[in-house]
């Protein structure tokens, strides 16, 4: 089984995952692989975060993990993602990618004969997701009902993660963006599937009775060329203090980071009593470590 998607996982496997953490948490589970697993980590883009979090998951399981930077590898002089993803499910038993095109990371799961992991592409941060949900639910005794709210661009991968996660447990999703600018019609249409997902213009509106303020970087990795167009684009939907004045009294504030304090967020803010972004963060390990111990068990 591939986690490419936050939506290869149903409902309860999720909540299986959830468990795997909680027991790790709680020293319930001992948590190891078959030793000497080796996971391939290929990165197109710079990450600190997910690929740290994947090596020492899979170090403190008993396995190891090997870093491919896509650029001095032979994928840089054109060897396809199919051919790579054969030669490296040969060596080891994981391989976690963070490509730019989601269409490669869909390429390289099927040509591979190991579990494949995305650790983001320009479409989906499906780990990210699983993280940020069991952060949440750390504060929340259900994500059911609980009112999250995305704050920023609207359409972009931590969101399409963000909001199927989410709307699939049952919380209630604001997407609040500048007006016109449209989310990604596929994560939004199978997320009302699933939960209540609106588009807001209006910060009062769409933060109104949220617990959760999530933003991210009003730039992605790969947008770098539309950077001071979508500064200026976004730049009126800043979490700031004013703006978390609309959500919940008790409204946690959340960012996957790198986070950018002055354009998508304020120091205050971010620095804040509010702020789970450390917790959230720190979580990614114990959802790394879930998922391997979930992808090893299927
Ligand atoms: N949140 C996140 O994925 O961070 P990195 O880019 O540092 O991995
Ligand atoms: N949306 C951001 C997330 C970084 C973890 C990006 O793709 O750059």
């Amino acid at each position: 089984m591939n986690f490419i998607s936050s939506d290869d996982f149903s409902k309860e496997q999720i909540g299986h995952i959830f468990k795997i953490s909680d027991d790790i948490k709680d020293n319930k589970q001992e948590a190891s692989i078959r030793e000497h697993s080796t996971m391939a980590l290929i990165f197109e883009k710079p990450s600190t975060r997910t690929r740290l979090s994947f090596a020492v998951a899979m170090a403190q399981l008993g396995g190891v993990a090997i870093y491919i930077d896509a650029l001095t590898s032979q994928l840089s002089r054109g060897e396809s993602i199919a051919d790579t993803a054969r030669v490296i499910g040969g060596y080891c038993d994981f391989i976690a990618a963070r490509l730019y095109r989601h269409a490669d990371i869909v390429e390289l799961a099927s040509a591979s004969p190991v579990p494949v992991i995305n650790a983001l592409t320009d479409l989906e941060h499906p780990t990210q997701a699983l993280a940020d949900i069991y952060t949440i639910m750390q504060h929340f005794d259900s994500v059911k009902g609980l009112k999250i709210a995305f704050l920023g661009d609207v359409a972009s991968n931590t969101a399409n993660s963000l909001m199927l996660t989410g709307a699939k447990l049952g919380a209630e999703i604001a997407l609040i963006g500048p007006a016109g600018y449209q989310p990604n019609s596929v994560y939004f249409n199978r997320a009302r599937e699933y939960s209540k997902v609106h588009l807001y213009s209006s910060i009062s509106e769409g933060l109104e009775d949220s617990q959760i303020v999530y933003t991210d970087t009003f730039v992605s990795m790969g947008q770098e060329a539309e950077a001071d167009k979508r500064k200026k684009l976004f730049s009126q939907y800043q979490l700031n203090s004013k703006a978390l004045s609309y959500a919940s009294e008790k409204a946690l504030v959340m960012h996957c980071l790198p986070a950018h304090r002055g354009e998508e967020i304020t120091a205050d803010v971010i620095d804040g009593t509010r702020s789970i972004v450390w917790e959230q963060a720190k979580n990614k390990l114990l959802i790394n470590k879930a998922i391997i111990l979930y992808l090893s068990e299927m």
